[in-house]
């Protein structure tokens, strides 16, 4: 076998070699994406439009918020095109994010152990809307959140 002939052979294995660990990557990184995050539409809002939003924590798609270290994502609406991030900090404070990524604008998953994620280039923040891993380099926006009783009102 000539030289030329054996670089060829030999690249054509290497590519045949890690097309399935490349395949198995790219499952694993979706499955992720959906197993941290719940996504809540507007249709599950009592309220929703340009300067706050309305919700319920007896209904369904809230009842993660009623236990400390809950997270869940929204859909984008009214209020935040790309959605909220919501986290259950302590009995009397539940936190409110922009799901925005800081970096390029990519939907960033719900909190699990105190981070969220962005699948789009691996940017992770904390529970103060810091960037904790880069390539983001500035927070996370945050909105302000009454508690009254059950219901849960985040404005701007
Ligand atoms: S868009 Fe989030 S890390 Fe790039």
């Amino acid at each position: 076998m000539k030289r030329r002939e054996f670089i060829g052979e030999a690249c054509k294995f290497a590519v045949l070699c890690s097309a399935p660990l490349a395949l198995s990557t790219l499952q694993s990184c979706s499955d992720v994406e959906n197993e941290n995050t719940d996504f809540v539409s507007d249709d599950d809002f009592i309220d929703v439009n340009k300067n706050f939003i309305e919700f319920n924590l007896n209904q369904a798609p809230f009842d993660k918020l009623k236990e400390i270290n809950g997270s869940i994502a929204t859909n984008g609406n009214d209020f935040d095109s790309k959605g909220l991030l919501l986290f259950r900090q302590s009995e009397n404070s539940i936190l409110a994010f922009s799901r925005r990524c800081p970096h390029a604008g990519a939907s960033l998953d719900a909190f699990n152990n105190g981070s969220s994620r962005c699948t789009s280039h691996g940017s992770e923040f904390n529970l103060s809307g810091t960037p904790t891993r880069g390539p983001a380099k500035s927070n996370l926006v945050q909105y302000k959140v009454e508690i009254n009783e059950d219901t849960i009102k985040v404005s701007k």
